[in-house]
């Protein structure tokens, strides 16, 4: 594996990768990696000749009061995990080496923000696209892979490709799950112990969202209230949201009719745990972009 720090070089390198007709596959993460960003760089690692990881805690998307020079860090375990999943090349600028100057371009989402997550988080997606763009240049990648647990920022990387004609296809890949269905996250390990056993519970009310569509309900604010409801009986965490939407484009809709994502997130303690499913009109999974 090549540790490359700078964006020189790494545009050398990755247009010499393109020039030998090689196929790359680039996953971006903030490091810290876990079992998600593991399923990503698997996913990658199969279907492309070359593998790039990039790892850069982005200023640009925290916000004020937000966590950035608390965000977990630890390079060298990051080293070793991409690694063992085969990476070619490993990307870990600095921020003075992505953002030399203050940037003269300020790039701003106009939709699919001010819903879910992004409502809370003035400007975060706008920090997200800026980094990508750049990313995406420097790496020059034929598939970037993002994972369904945050879908709302996959649904952003969807029309950021799709509106600048970004030539790379954005592969979106399913949530990792814990056997009980709860969605695995690093922030897992902030919930007690009671808080653990009743956070599966989240899964289920999205189960039994889907389900109410399956037998024919297809009323969106019947669906929220009924997983409102079962989230509130079976858990102590307080609701932030539930949302059903259309998916990838994160519209209010009056009836299921398409493809639909069926999102809550739910405040713990000490954990704020997001999680979503994705289906069609008949509530079968379908996570398309
Ligand atoms: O999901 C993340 O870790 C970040 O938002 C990303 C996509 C790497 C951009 O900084």
């Amino acid at each position: 594996m090549e540790v490359i720090k700078s964006v020189n070089l790494l545009k050398e390198r990755t247009e010499q990768i393109r020039q030998s007709g090689r196929q790359i596959g680039f996953v971006p993460t903030m490091g810290y990696l876990h079992e998600g960003h593991q399923a990503l760089m698997e996913n990658a690692r199969k279907a492309n000749d070359v593998l790039v990881v990039s790892i850069f805690v982005n200023p640009l998307q925290f916000g004020q009061g937000e966590d950035f020079d608390t965000y977990p860090r630890d390079e060298q375990r990051d080293k070793q995990l991409a690694e063992d999943h085969k990476v070619d090349i490993l990307f870990l600028p600095d921020v003075e080496e992505m953002y030399p100057n203050k940037p003269v371009i300020e790039m701003k989402v106009a939709c699919r923000v001010d819903v879910l997550c992004g409502r809370s988080r003035n400007g975060h997606f706008d920090g997200v696209v800026t980094v990508l763009t750049k990313l995406f240049h420097l790496v020059q990648p034929h598939r970037v892979y993002f994972g369904l647990k945050d879908a709302q920022q996959a649904a952003v990387v969807d029309a950021l490709v799709k509106d600048l004609n970004f030539p790379l296809e954005v592969v979106p890949v399913s949530t990792v799950r814990e056997e009980d269905g709860l969605a695995k996250s690093s922030r897992n390990v902030y919930l007690s112990k009671e808080e653990r056993l009743e956070a599966k519970e989240i899964y289920q009310a999205l189960q039994l969202g889907r389900q109410l569509v399956i037998d024919g309900e297809k009323n969106p604010d019947t669906v929220v209230k009924e997983v409102e409801d079962f989230i509130n009986k079976h858990t102590h965490g307080k609701i932030d949201y539930v949302e059903m939407l259309t998916f990838p484009e994160l519209t209010t809709f009056d009836l299921v009719t398409g493809q639909v994502i069926l999102a809550v997130a739910v405040q713990f303690e000490k954990a704020r745990l997001i999680d979503n499913v994705i289906f069609d009109q008949n509530g079968h999974i379908s996570e398309r972009l």
